[in-house]
């Protein structure tokens, strides 16, 4: 099977913070891919913007550098015709300087789609966004696109979005989550919602609990600065986990359209019940990596990366919660996400509940429960364990078997990196996989109180060593309820 490409109408793309990690990592290779598949309309420019004085010429061979780190396998001519797109304007979001020229180079045609991607921290949004307004370079068909973290609690989110939302009205915001535009992220609707098979057992009365884990072999590398103001809860959990609880979550939404789906997403994270204070011990841990090992080798502790011994940032949350309503009544969701863990691996799991009764006595062997896996990364998949007969003579065993769709393998395409498909998204102006503000500041209301009882309680994060999953507590957390963790499902 091919994939199909949709080419998108005339854009250009501003880029701030070009020189910067996540534009040189994700979205000028990501770009490239599009143009090399064909969807980028000729005469589409990118306009990469930051501090730094550079030519033009300068900022293309910045690109080609990037791309080919991270892109296999190029053709030069196809290269040689993206980077013909690149320009760059040197601008300072707290300086008046380079702002006309910016201007002067998107021209007057407010006919073409203009995108604003801040690639930059989130205390630059608004001064960015007061300087595009300012200078009256936001035309009708203007978006924004804002990346996280928005901010580092419920109140300074607002004032971000505050400032953003000054010069942008909501329809042009888009709010990046990249797990949404993660492939298989997207095939959890379609198979919510597209296949009539599990909708009437998607409740409390045939699921026993929802399992979400993401994994990183990864240490916090270059970023410890920003790590540790955020740590996992805010990195992980407030955004792209939460996002994936909704999606498992949410009720059938009437269409997909952006706001249908968003509203159905808002009334889970609005019934998502509050952690009382007395049971934040019982229901969330949280952890700090020591040396330990990775897959290639020793590595150093959280403290010694970060050269504070005092840190009390967490690099590992595990926590149990539940969604307030009639279809989720009393299911324990387990959500865990965590750096320096053994393997990397993001997946759902959704457990069924056990056969009301077993018919098949001992000598056939435990009746296990039926599983649905999620796999988000890597080997994209789903895979449905189901109880079967043991093949062959010797009388009736039964065994617990995977029906496999791998769908790399099934499909042989590339998927697409989540960026390159969400940019495309904000060009053709759908905003299904974006944050609403709404989305954002309810996810917030229900971090605060945790964040606040981590403030006031000094309990110090529990130690695990890299390469390990996690705090002894984590295990206890969720094998109180009678579950296990599934490793590698
Ligand atoms: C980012 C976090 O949003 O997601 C990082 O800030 C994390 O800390 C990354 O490593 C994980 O993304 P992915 O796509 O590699 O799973």
């Amino acid at each position: 099977m091919t994939a199909r490409t949709i080419p998108v109408d005339l854009f250009d793309l501003v880029i701030f913070g070009a020189t910067g990690d996540l534009a040189q990592r994700k979205l000028l290779p990501g770009l490239f891919h599009r143009d090399e598949q064909g969807q980028i309309p000729p005469g589409a420019r990118i306009i990469g913007t930051s501090r730094r004085a550079m030519s033009d010429a300068e900022y293309r061979t910045l690109a080609e550098t990037a791309i080919k780190s991270h892109v296999k396998d190029i053709n030069a001519e196809k290269l040689g015709g993206f980077l013909s797109r690149l320009f760059y304007v040197a601008a300072e979001a707290s300086k008046d300087e380079g702002w006309p020229k910016l201007d002067a180079k998107l021209g007057e045609d407010q006919s073409r789609i203009r995108v604003f991607y801040l690639a930059v921290g989130p205390d630059l949004f608004g001064p960015i966004c007061e300087r595009l307004g300012r200078h009256g370079m936001v035309t009708p068909k203007s978006r924004v696109v804002v990346e996280k973290p928005i901010g580092k609690d419920g109140a300074s989110a607002e004032a971000i979005n505050d400032a953003v939302g000054k010069v942008f009205k909501e329809s042009s915001i888009y709010r990046i989550d990249h797990y949404l535009g993660k492939e298989t992220v997207q095939n959890l609707m379609a198979l919510r919602f597209a296949n009539a098979l599990f909708e009437p057992l998607w409740n409390s009365r045939f699921i026993d609990h929802v399992q979400i884990t993401v994994a990183e072999t990864l240490g916090v590398e270059g970023r410890a600065g920003y790590y540790d103001t955020a740590g996992a809860l805010r990195d992980m959990v407030q955004n792209h986990i939460l996002q994936l609880l909704c999606l498992v979550a949410m009720e059938p939404p009437t269409s997909l359209d952006a706001d249908a789906v968003r509203d159905e997403k808002l009334k889970v994270l609005k019934a998502l019940k509050p952690i009382q204070p007395e049971r934040m011990d019982q229901f969330i841990v949280r952890g700090q990596y020591m040396a330990g090992a990775s897959p290639e080798g020793p590595v150093p502790g959280y403290l010694d990366e970060l050269g504070n011994a005092q840190s009390m940032t967490e690099t590992f949350v595990a926590l149990r919660c539940e969604v307030g309503t009639w279809r989720w009544n009393s299911v324990p969701f387990y959500l865990r996400t965590g750096k320096r863990l053994p393997s990397r691996v993001s997946e759902i799991v959704v457990e069924f509940k056990p056969v009301p009764h077993n018919i098949f006595g001992r000598a056939a062997g435990p009746v296990s429960q039926n599983r649905l896996v999620i796999r988000l990364q890597p080997d994209e998949g789903v895979k449905l364990w189901l109880m079967i007969k043991d093949p062959g003579p010797g009388g009736m065993r039964l065994a617990h078997v995977p029906l496999d769709m791998s769908f790399a393998q099934a499909f042989n395409v590339r998927n697409p990196d989540a960026y390159e498909r969400l940019i495309m998204d904000v060009v053709r102006g759908n905003q299904t996989l974006f944050m609403r503000r709404d989305e954002v500041a309810t996810a917030w209301k229900w971090i605060d109180p945790i964040l606040d009882y981590w403030k006031t309680n000094a309990e110090p994060p529990r130690s695990y060593t890299a390469g390990t999953w996690g705090p002894a507590a984590s295990v206890a957390l969720i094998e109180r309820d009678g579950n296990t963790w599934q490793e590698s499902a």
